[in-house]
């Protein structure tokens, strides 16, 4: 009983807590992502555009070192064209080597290079960021609680900050953000891409793209896994049928 009572105002403790703070913390968005559920999906038309928000707004910073040019292309993914990801690559530049005579030279990339990363190590990242590492995105949905609901949010949750917050130099307001503080610019602004496949480039749209991008760079096989456990429970229902059916005839002519 003692313990129970221990716990009951521990629990009440947290309640008048998180009541009292609530202000503070901003619970991230939660659209209604295609590849949620037991069947979800990626959409192909979203990877495709968040390949192109990536490329051309967040690779000036953020390296994803897990990713092949030829991954574009696979089942799942965003299934670009063997040659559509080959031009992909081609945009990118690598160092390769040594050649007979033990230099390094730069090539254009292929499809089997990885993700081209902006820095050449994480120092130079660092003092371009003000001190700052722009983490690398390949599993970032995977490694942030909140997953996608959270980066989508923090792209979008930039804000004026309130006039009695001190915010230190190189670090901006943002409501999604821990202590509402990040050393990441407002990068989404309307227009910031021009879509090839034409949709406006609202920042609603941009985010969605992104992060969708993001999300299947962290579990490729997303839709291969749902697909197998959809049969696999599929094939588990019809057992238990047959084995009920099979159970009652056998014990049929036996009184219980
Ligand atoms: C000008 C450089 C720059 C650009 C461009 C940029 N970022 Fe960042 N990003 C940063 C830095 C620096 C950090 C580290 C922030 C920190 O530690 O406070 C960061 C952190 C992040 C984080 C981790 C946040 C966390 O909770 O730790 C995510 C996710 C992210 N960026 C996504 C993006 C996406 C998506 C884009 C493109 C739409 C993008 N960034 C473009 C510099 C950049």
């Amino acid at each position: 009983m003692n313990k129970f009572s221990n716990i009951l105002s521990f629990l009440v403790l947290q309640l008048f807590l998180t009541t009292a703070f609530a202000s503070e913390i901003h619970e991230p968005m939660r659209p209604d992502w295609s590849f949620q559920g037991p069947l979800g999906k990626f959409k192909r038309a979203d990877l495709q555009r968040g390949y192109q928000v990536y490329t051309e707004v967040c690779a000036s910073c953020h390296s994803m070192d897990l990713l092949s040019y030829r991954n574009l292309t696979e089942a799942g993914g965003p299934e670009f064209s063997k040659d559509q990801a080959k031009a992909m690559a081609a945009m990118f530049e690598v160092e390769d080597g040594p050649n007979a005579d033990a230099e390094m030279f730069m090539r254009r990339a292929i499809l089997s290079d990885r993700f081209v990363s902006p820095w050449k190590n994480e120092q130079e990242g660092r003092i371009s960021n003000g001190g700052a590492y722009p983490p690398d995105l390949s599993v970032i949905v995977k490694a942030r609680a909140g997953g996608a609901d959270y980066i989508y949010s923090l792209l979008l949750g930039y804000q004026e900050s309130p006039k009695d917050l001190i915010i230190e130099d190189g670090v901006y307001y943002n409501i999604y953000a821990k202590n509402q503080r990040i050393a990441m610019p407002q990068v989404i602004y309307e227009d910031g891409v021009e879509y090839t496949d034409g949709t406006a480039a609202t920042e609603v749209q941009m985010a969605n793209d992104v992060t969708t991008f993001l999300a299947w760079a962290a579990e490729p096989k997303l839709e291969e896994r749902k697909r197998i456990g959809f049969k696999v429970i599929l094939y588990l229902i019809i057992l238990s049928f047959l084995l009920y059916f099979t159970n009652k005839k056998i014990w049929k002519d036996t009184s219980h």
